[in-house]
């Protein structure tokens, strides 16, 4: 997805250079062992990075008119956040390509992988601690919504026989919680838990309909395009949406992956028929109209709001996601 701009005037070149001072900050960056920060970098600074949740934060805040310094802070610190669960996913997944660049597993090793990610979380903790410690409190928690998630997304793979509703606890511990962080997060800096609670809800929507579009272009999306291998969920049995669905309309199909899955050495060419036929079952067609829900949902959620700058900009955004969703089906 293409970034779409901010209704704060240089908020994403100014987000960039608080990322910058957050891992120069000399707590960290005079301290060996350096391959941690190094690591950290290669991946955070990788230009194919969409800055997403910081865009996300810098709306919701907009909507709030809170001040922007504190916008940065929470959004330094949703990056920094979701920068250690991709170089954890990239271990747990055995990731070989990541924002254009190669994983940091494969360029360094999995100790610096996990262990550049447990430093950046620490770094991202940091960035809060002028913000109301709720704020704190809340990132806490979600970090540890997103390791269940991330462990039980593990424990789904190794069984091979996830189902929906598993699907549906993953993708929410893994990116729906830090979505609606993003909207959290700005209400309680200010002392607002209605608008914290909307928000929430609201992010939490529009991180379903994200995941479930990436789940999607794993299945139909162009390698080039998605900066990541395709199929690689299909390779790794993670549980997708698409996949869950094509598996519980069809029994054959669920038949014929469990028997590919149960191969040792799978190559891509042998997915290509299986991805022909989720496709031939009509379920990227059921998969736009989840993730249209979601983001119908989303827009209830922020209500009134989406006429504030900031709304208008999460609403904008969510039209965004859906005509990409739409046009990722035109070349099937
Ligand atoms: C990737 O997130 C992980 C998912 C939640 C699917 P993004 O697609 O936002 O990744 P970057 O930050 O642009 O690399
Ligand atoms: C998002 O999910 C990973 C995290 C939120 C850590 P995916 O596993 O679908 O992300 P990709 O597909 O590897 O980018
Ligand atoms: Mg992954
Ligand atoms: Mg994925």
């Amino acid at each position: 997805m293409t970034a779409f701009p901010s209704p704060t005037p240089d908020f994403l070149s100014r987000f960039e250079s608080q990322l910058e001072s957050s891992l120069d900050d000399p707590r960290h960056s005079d301290r060996e062992p350096r391959v941690l920060l190094e690591a950290s970098r290669h991946l955070a600074f990788a230009g194919a990075a969409k800055r997403m949740r910081p865009l996300l934060v810098d709306y919701f805040g907009a909507a709030l008119d809170i001040p922007d310094h504190h916008r940065l802070a929470i959004a330094t610190a949703a990056e920094l956040i979701h920068t250690a669960s991709l170089l954890h996913d990239d271990v747990v997944d055995e990731g070989t390509h990541r924002r254009g660049r190669p994983t940091a597993n494969r360029q360094w090793n999995n100790s610096v992988a996990v262990l550049g990610g447990d430093l950046l979380l620490c770094i991202a903790l940091e960035q809060l601690y002028d913000l109301p410690r709720q704020v704190t409190v809340d990132a806490v928690t979600l970090v540890a919504e997103m390791t269940r998630a991330a462990m039980l997304e593990v424990e789904a793979r190794d069984s091979g026989g996830w189902s929906l509703a598993e699907w549906e606890d993953i993708a929410d511990g893994k990116t729906g919680s830090l979505l609606s962080w993003c909207g959290v997060a700005p209400a309680i800096s200010a002392g607002l838990p209605d608008e914290a609670r909307r928000f929430g809800q609201c992010g939490r929507h529009l991180g379903l309909a994200f995941q479930i579009t990436d789940d999607l272009l794993d299945l139909i999306g162009e390698s080039a395009r998605i900066g990541k291998n395709r199929f690689a969920d299909l390779h790794n049995k993670n549980p997708s949406y698409p996949v869950a669905l094509a598996r519980s309309r069809s029994l054959p199909l669920r038949t014929a992956l469990d028997e590919l899955w149960s191969k040792e050495i799978l190559s891509t060419q042998e997915l290509e028929p299986i991805a022909a036929w989720i496709i031939e079952l009509g379920v990227p067609a059921l998969t736009l109209e989840r993730i249209e829900s979601h983001l119908d949902l989303a827009l209830e959620a922020l209500g009134e709001f989406s006429t504030t700058a900031g709304g208008a900009h999460i609403a904008g955004w969510a039209e965004q996601l859906r005509a990409m969703a739409r046009n990722s089906l035109e070349g099937i």
